[in-house]
């Protein structure tokens, strides 16, 4: 139940409750090996709990099983992975390396507040500023728009593992020359 907000602009009436449009501060860090237990919990219950699509169960199974916090730990040796933090409490993950965007994960209780966006926003920045020209991605069917939106490309279906359809994914990508986008203020709609 949203309680009306005092500080606000005039909040909004929906379905007879008022909807609280009060302004929270986010932060991006870089994420530290004790983020991954509740990032892990992020992936998983977007996997069990969204309609991603292109995902047999086994699929499911196998990408939460890839996205343990122990693999997070083992693969944050090579992508540089950043978190988003609302109030001391992890809401998201991005992560790049010199060819991908990686595991863009955002807590499903805070979906289309701009997390997704911000965190992207940080990712594509830190690429380009460490110099790469061009930047891919294998995007979930449930993520293509939302990086079509960034100005990613849709290059080809990819099936995973190879020969198998557990996990069809689509790969994308991006002219880092063209990147206009930059998110500075730390603000989210809660
Ligand atoms: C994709 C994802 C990261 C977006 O995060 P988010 O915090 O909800 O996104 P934002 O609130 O920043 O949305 C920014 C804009 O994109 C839009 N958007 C958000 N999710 C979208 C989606 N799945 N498809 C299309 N547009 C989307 C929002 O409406 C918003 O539009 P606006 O700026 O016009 O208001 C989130 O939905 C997620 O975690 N998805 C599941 C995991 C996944 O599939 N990740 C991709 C792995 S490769």
């Amino acid at each position: 139940m949203h309680l009306p907000c005092l500080i606000c602009p005039p909040p909004t009436a929906i379905s007879g409750l008022i909807k609280c449009n009060f302004i929270l501060m986010l932060r991006i860090r870089k994420f530290g090996y004790k983020d991954a237990k509740e990032v892990s919990r992020i992936i998983k219950e977007c996997y069990l709990k969204l309609k991603i699509g292109g995902h047999t169960k086994k699929g499911i199974n196998s990408q939460i099983d890839w996205n343990s916090p122990e693999n997070l730990v083992s693969r944050s040796k090579n992508i540089k992975y950043w978190v988003a933090v609302d109030n001391n409490e992890v809401v998201g993950i991005c992560g790049y390396d010199d060819k991908k965007v990686h595991t863009l994960f955002v807590d499903l209780k805070k979906h289309k507040k701009g997390i997704g966006k911000k965190l992207l926003s940080k990712i594509l920045n830190e690429a380009k500023k460490d110099g790469l020209i061009t930047i891919k991605t294998w995007s979930t069917f449930y993520a293509e728009s939302f990086y079509n939106s960034f100005g990613f490309v849709t290059k080809k279906k990819l099936y995973l593992p190879e020969g198998t359809k557990d996990v069809i994914l689509i790969k994308m990508e991006k002219d880092l020359r063209q990147l206009t986008t930059v998110f500075n203020k730390n603000i989210i709609k809660k």
